[in-house]
């Protein structure tokens, strides 16, 4: 038969030391939350075991806002901590909360201020817990700073952890630390549970107490790279960000994606990017952003939770925001795509070009210096330099609609709503109010007056 394993994320806590609007577990970390980290690594680690999820947060601090968060996830479910006191305390409120608790063989244990700690960690911890049939295991490592972590105490009768604010001058000096990830066998845990007590400096019940002298529980001893770095402050918060954007970085570039200067980028961990793409310097990639192969953003633009194809060109200093980009489009330079455009395979936006839920179909050019907001573009149109779609009248927005193959003069503007048919022609300067048919001729601004001789009338003489 096989083993039954459950997972549970300490978030209750109020984050004090971090001092955010938000709840510590909602922080930001390289464009995701802190708590998305502990969630996407327990759901890798159990897929891998080929067990379904059972994972529960212990929410608490503003749990509204944590609880809506995690809504997103499938099999992830949230238990409540009615009072902030401590890790134990926590960990009872699961048990309490969450039915079935107590019936797997299995119970990690970690925190959502871990964000470094990933799937491979779980594993070896729990290989150690079998290897060793010891209760409990934790994680340790040792680090020249133990600073603001539970000691590991050692002696003849095994090991406890130690609080620092409750460890003596010679306690404090143990350089083996505790990550603040377990794997108990759940029947140790109910065995011991209810004898935690807050006779400490902090008057908090300790889940680390359940690791006492005398008992069979172990740790298990990790190499000090980095992993167990907890968010308590906002230079741990900021180093951690770091850390998630390198490591992004350093997969990608596994991957084949070419970086000119990898640590001038910012890459949100989320961010797709295809193989053979070149990514210069000073980009902004941000959460939900996937593109494609082959492409080359040049220096300088943001790009957030857009969809680019592959073979594409963002020339320098463009900002697209929750829009699609097809194959073979070239960007900008300075170009803008607010949210819900659409911009189809060999499609040219050039210099200054804002873009606003419009859709432009394959290989339309609006090169310079135009709005087009709430518009379609057929197949091939050509959009003059300087073209305005007035989609707004003050209260309400409107559609403007053009063809395929049409020619848009410069200078135009269209009055929305409007509808363009295929293979049209407008002359530049105009301004068109009424819809043109298939194949229609607009012209829309005033006949030409010349007078000869006359400039001279009106130059200014210096
Ligand atoms: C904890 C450990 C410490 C370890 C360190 C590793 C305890 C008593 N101490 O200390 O040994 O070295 O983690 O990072 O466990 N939480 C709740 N409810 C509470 C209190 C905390 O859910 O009542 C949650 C917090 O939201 C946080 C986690 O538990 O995610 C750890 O709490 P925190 O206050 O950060 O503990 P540390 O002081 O870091
Ligand atoms: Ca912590």
């Amino acid at each position: 038969m096989s083993e039954s394993f459950s997972s549970v994320i300490l978030a209750a806590g109020e984050g004090k030391r971090l001092n955010m609007e938000v709840p510590k577990p909602l922080a930001p970390a390289a464009g995701l939350k802190l708590i998305d980290f502990p969630i996407r690594e327990l759901k890798k680690f159990s897929k891998n075991l080929n067990l379904k999820d059972n994972i529960s947060c212990v929410v608490g601090h503003k749990r509204e806002l944590v609880e809506e968060h995690i809504s997103q996830y499938e099999n992830v479910n949230t238990v409540l901590q009615e009072k902030q006191i401590g890790t134990g305390d926590a960990v009872k409120s699961y048990f309490l909360g969450v039915k079935d608790a107590k019936d797997y063989d299995f119970t990690l244990i970690t925190c959502a201020d871990t964000p470094l700690i990933r799937e491979s960690h779980f594993q070896k911890l729990f290989s150690c817990l079998k290897d060793t049939k010891a209760d409990a295991v934790v994680a340790t490592f040792k680090t020249t700073n133990p600073t603001g972590y539970g000691r590991i105490v050692i002696g003849d009768k095994g090991l406890k952890i130690i609080e620092e604010k409750d460890a003596n001058t010679q306690q404090k000096t143990i350089k083996i630390v505790n990550s603040g990830l377990y794997i108990f066998k759940t029947s140790y845990i109910l065995d011991h549970l209810d004898s935690l007590n807050t006779n400490n400096q902090s008057g908090e019940l300790y889940l680390t107490d359940l690791f006492q002298q005398g008992r069979n529980v172990t740790s298990c001893e990790f190499e000090d790279d980095g992993s167990f770095l907890g968010v308590n402050n906002p230079d741990q918060l900021d180093k951690v960000n770091t850390i998630l954007r390198k490591e992004r970085a350093a997969q990608l570039q596994n991957d084949g994606v070419y970086f000119v200067e990898s640590r001038h980028t910012y890459l949100d961990y989320d961010v797709e990017i295809g193989r053979g793409t070149t990514v210069y310097p000073n980009n902004f990639i941000q959460s939900g952003t996937k593109i494609g192969e082959k492409c080359i953003l040049l220096p300088g633009s943001v790009i957030k939770n857009t969809i680019i194809g592959k073979q594409t060109t963002i020339k320098p200093y463009c900002i697209l925001e929750d829009s699609r980009l097809g194959d073979n489009v070239t960007i900008g330079p300075f170009a803008h795509l607010r949210p819900d455009s659409i911009v189809k395979d060999e499609c040219k936006i050039g210099n200054f070009v804002e873009i606003k839920k419009t859709r432009l179909d394959k290989g339309v050019k609006v090169s310079h210096l135009s709005y087009v907001g709430d518009a379609e573009i057929g197949e091939d149109s050509n959009i003059g330099c300087g073209f305005i779609t007035c989609n707004y009248d003050g209260a309400n927005k409107h559609k403007t609609t053009i063809g395929k193959g049409c020619f848009i003069g410069s200078d135009s503007q269209m009055i929305a709503p409007v509808k363009i048919g295929d293979e049209a022609y407008v002359a530049s300067g105009s301004t068109i109010n009424k819809d043109i048919p298939d194949g229609g001729f607009a012209i829309a601004r005033e006949r030409q007056v010349t007078k000869e001789g006359l400039a001279k009338k009106f130059l200014k003489k210096k």
